[in-house]
């Protein structure tokens, strides 16, 4: 059945609050490329959250929300199809991502160019989703159904990895996003953010070079 997009409007802020995440990651791994100064243990800390980060979500989204959205289009070829190529994008990252951690290895001279092509497949990607995906989901789904979805991304976190998902989000972004991200945290997250977690998170510094 078709959800009333008037009465059942999801919101799509914590997604694109943490797309946003992954772009600002992968720019900040990048200066640190261009700089020559991806040994730091800021940095590489950086980007094992960053890998973390990016399983989690993908793992959540294959397991809990493709499945919920493919439940309600049924046989319908075009939807299918869609589904099909999200699963596909994520499974296309694995490559681009081992070939990143390997040139940060072997401090191999195309690092800036495995990092460019880690941005354009994970970018590629969260734009499909963004501009398909997201628009068959609100078609579709209802605000329960995404609900539901959230829960099993809270669930995967759970309180130690919201501890860093939260200030992780928030890392840099604008008063008015923070709002926007943070409306959606269940009140004992915010108040925790508040007095723990952001302060826990900025004192790791990561990405620093
Ligand atoms: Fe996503």
């Amino acid at each position: 059945m078709m959800a009333d997009a008037q009465q059942d409007h999801i919101n799509f802020d914590v997604m694109f609050a943490t797309h946003n995440a992954f772009r600002r990651d992968l720019e900040r791994l990048e200066a640190a490329a261009v700089a020559g100064k991806t040994d730091t243990p800021e940095v590489r800390a950086g980007w094992e959250n960053f890998k973390h980060q990016l399983h989690i979500h993908h793992t959540v989204e294959d397991e809990r929300l493709w499945p919920t959205v493919q439940s309600k289009v049924g046989d319908k070829p075009e939807p299918n199809e869609l589904l099909r190529e999200m699963e596909a994008e994520h499974g296309q990252l694995d490559p681009v991502l081992t070939a990143v951690d390997q040139a940060l290895a072997t401090k191999s001279p195309d690092l800036i160019d495995r990092i460019k092509e880690l941005g354009a497949v994970l970018g590629d990607h969260m734009k499909h989703e963004e501009e398909a995906a997201l628009p068959l989901i609100q078609e579709t789904c209802t605000n329960a159904d995404w609900k539901n979805f959230a829960a099993g991304m809270a669930r995967a976190q759970g309180i130690k990895g919201a501890a860093v998902y939260i200030p992780w989000i928030l890392d840099s972004i604008s008063p008015a996003e923070r709002q926007k991200f943070l409306v959606n945290m269940p009140p004992p997250a915010r108040a925790l953010n508040k007095l723990f977690w952001e302060s826990r998170y900025h004192k790791k510094q990561l990405w620093k070079f």
